[in-house]
């Protein structure tokens, strides 16, 4: 990539189902950088699934857990996809400022609920199926919106390809580094 922080480690933030992880493997690929996704990295260490973490230590376990993964992030050359809560809270913000470039993939709850469907490793949707679901994910986007704003940048996922989004993505962020 150009001028300016060519290696700053990209952050993809955004709700589940927004797409994180899929965009994450294609930019990495791309990129030739590292994929971290916090959320596989986190079963890794606890050595059992999200929804086992927040059924044994629930979700304040789970949140420690996230936030010592976020501590560890590499700044350069590294594609991150976040959970979609670990922008929440102030301090997990703070640590994740100095960590990268932010890029908000949005999308409509009912979007974001067909593409996450029912499967069951989401623990907060967990008692939530078909338009309650739907609503579920709205009351969540509305609540966590002011902290996904602040994403440097922001693309709207509805009805775009993978590829379509990483290509965006690597656009804006190569327009970003002229102006610096
Ligand atoms: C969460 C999203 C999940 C996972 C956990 C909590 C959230 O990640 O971190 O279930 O608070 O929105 P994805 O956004 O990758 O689904």
């Amino acid at each position: 990539m150009g001028t300016g922080q060519p290696d700053r480690s990209i952050l993809l933030v955004g709700m589940m189902g927004s797409g994180k992880s899929v965009v994450g493997r294609a930019l990495a690929d791309r990129l030739g950088w590292e994929l971290v996704d916090t959320d596989r990295e986190i079963e890794q260490r606890a050595g059992v699934s999200i929804s086992e973490i927040f059924r044994r230590d629930g979700e304040d376990g789970f949140r420690s857990l996230e936030r010592r993964v976020l501590e560890e992030l590499p700044r350069e050359r590294a594609v991150v996809a976040l959970g979609g809560g670990a922008v929440v809270s102030d301090r997990n913000r703070e640590i994740l400022a100095s960590k990268g470039v932010h890029v908000w993939l949005d999308a409509r709850p009912e979007t974001l609920a067909s593409r996450v469907g029912e499967g069951r490793d989401r623990p907060l949707l967990d008692g939530h199926a078909g338009p309650a679901r739907i609503r579920e994910l709205s009351v969540l986007l509305q609540e966590r919106r002011p902290a996904y704003e602040q994403a440097e940048i922001r693309v709207n996922t509805d009805d775009c390809s993978i590829h379509e989004v990483a290509d965006t993505i690597l656009d804006r962020l190569e327009s970003q580094e002229e102006r610096v």
